[in-house]
């Protein structure tokens, strides 16, 4: 084992994925998770197998087409999650089934409505069946922030000698506070007799706010893997940042002398793809991947960092990806440049696939002088997106005047048949939606709409999220235009398809063992 490497192991796709509102295609995950392998991240969680039939087919397809990160999939202390679990794995690179059970005395007397002993003996016999069906198992004692230390010894000692190689210690709810959770793993780590068999992991959560403090407070203390997630996403207030993680280990080796195999120029890359497909947009003083992260307001900080960088800033831009994205083509760039471009960012598209966006490539080069690598991302979008459209966007005309009400006239392809309606709105996104709606007549609920520029300048393309619910059910449907009337109309009709065939999700904490 590597004393000084600490492993990252991504949960963007498991637990960041239970942010409210948070749901992912497969295909999206599929995205996400190129991107992890292009950050180079240790371990990826790609979900939560036995959830629903989507999940179990975005762990596999994970599992079978990324090369160079563990993957792994959750399930709980019981026979059927793990099966289930090493059957999505079964065609990877290098899989990792990862059980877990509560071990605080709340969760088990309440939730579990087991005694110690019983939970002991739930863990063990999971962690023995994983071992059977993969040679890589990690065990998680759920809310261990709040259980008692001398039972996590306990059911962490049977869950070692049981053959679990990573014990995770999560802070569930977010309860730790940095100096005494660094004492619990301290604890842990010299009073667990069998303790040198294991790689020790730390999954917290941001509900005080201090989920990455309390990380780096355990690998102070000897943890060598932490848990996180890209923008910090996550169940409730979120998971540690991935970002932050990585960054202060790296800005402050100095004083935590560890290191991790991050390639930290890929970080910005993958903080908007995550925020883009899940519609959670970046806080701008968000550190690191936040637009403010790197810009100097004050004079005398703008002076100083004239005249020497290190003035003000304890890392460089560049050094997690900002201003890296290369200007890639212009109108005059043809199909190879296009197509090769593309495969760099790793992207590979073949056959009409290909033509489409090509077609969508010059169509964008006539209303956009620069096209960067984030419009290229947003324009293959729809192309990567398996979602049939069964409603399809054929014309979109608004008027939008000062002082006057604006209106909508939208034609749409509706199972093959063209069908328009208009209407009034407080604004032309109203209009729009409420045009769609009369056409469609979904009764969804919206509960969000967001626009982010991709790149900048004031002809970017605008990247819109509308998450729509309905019957308990959550979609988000995004669509990228230099025209951010039709990015939110092609947004809606995407949700709207996804939620033609969406498939219900279950939640692994809540679901009773
Ligand atoms: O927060 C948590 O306890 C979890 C476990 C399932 C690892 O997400
Ligand atoms: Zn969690």
């Amino acid at each position: 084992m590597n004393q000084d490497r600490v492993f990252i192991f991504d949960t963007t796709l498991r637990d960041g994925e239970q942010s409210p509102g948070a749901s992912m295609t497969k295909d999206e995950k599929l995205r996400i998770a190129r991107a992890l392998e292009k950050l180079q991240v240790d371990v990826i969680e790609a979900g939560f197998a036995i959830a629903s039939p989507g999940d179990f087919e975005a762990v596999k397809a994970i599992a079978d087409s990324i090369q160079d990160s563990i993957i792994c999939s959750l399930s709980r202390a019981v026979d059927a999650d793990i099966d289930r679990a090493a059957e999505a794995l079964a065609g990877a690179n290098a899989g990792r089934i990862h059980t877990f059970i509560a071990t605080s005395p709340i969760h088990m007397q309440h939730k579990l409505r087991l005694p110690p002993d019983q939970v002991v003996e739930q863990a063990v016999r999971a962690v023995k069946r994983a071992r059977n069906l993969c040679a890589d198992v990690e065990f998680s004692c759920e809310d261990a922030g709040r259980s008692e230390i001398d039972f996590l010894c306990r059911i962490i000692e049977a869950a070692i000698d049981a053959g679990a190689r990573t014990i995770n210690i999560p802070d569930t709810v977010g309860y730790a506070i940095p100096h005494q959770f660094a004492d619990t793993i301290r604890q842990i780590m010299s009073r667990v007799p069998n303790a040198d068999k294991a790689v020790f992991s730390v999954h917290c959560h941001n509900d005080l706010g201090l989920a990455v403090a309390n990380s780096l407070a355990a690998v102070t203390a000897g943890a060598r893997q932490v848990e996180c997630t890209i923008n910090g996403l996550g169940e409730r207030a979120g998971n540690a940042a991935l970002e932050e993680i990585v960054m202060a280990i790296k800005t402050r080796q100095d004083l935590l002398g560890v290191y991790t195999g991050v390639v930290t120029e890929n970080i910005l890359p993958a903080s908007r793809l995550v925020s883009g497909i899940t519609g959670f947009p970046v806080q701008p003083n968000k550190a690191i991947v936040g637009a403010n992260a790197f810009a100097h307001e004050s004079g005398i900080h703008q002076d100083g960092v004239l005249k020497h960088r290190e003035t003000y800033e304890i890392m460089s831009a560049q050094s997690v990806g900002w201003h890296t994205n290369k200007l890639s083509l212009g109108k005059l760039s043809g199909r190879n440049a296009f197509r090769s471009r593309l495969e760099e960012l790793g992207i590979v598209l073949s056959g009409e696939d290909l033509n489409a966006a090509f077609v969508r490539f010059k169509q964008l080069a006539d209303r956009k002088h620069e096209i960067f690598d984030e419009d290229l991302q947003a324009l293959v979008t729809d192309t990567l997106t398996e979602v049939v459209e069964h409603i399809r966007l054929v014309h979109l005309d608004v008027s939008s005047c000062m002082g006057e009400v604006p209106n909508a006239l939208v034609q749409l392809s509706v199972d093959g048949v063209e069908q328009e309606a208009r209407s009034g709105g407080s604004g032309p996104v109203d209009a729009t939606f409420k045009a769609i709606e009369q056409v469609i007549g979904s009764n969804a609920t919206l509960q969000l709409y967001s626009v982010n520029a991709i790149t900048e300048g004031t002809d970017s393309q605008g990247e819109v999220t509308v998450r729509l619910e309905k019957s308990g059910r959550i979609v988000n449907g995004n669509g990228a235009d230099t025209d951010i009337v039709v990015a939110s109309a092609k947004a809606y009709i995407n949700a709207l398809n996804l939620m033609r065939e969406g498939a219900y999700r279950a939640h692994p904490q809540a679901a009773g063992v």
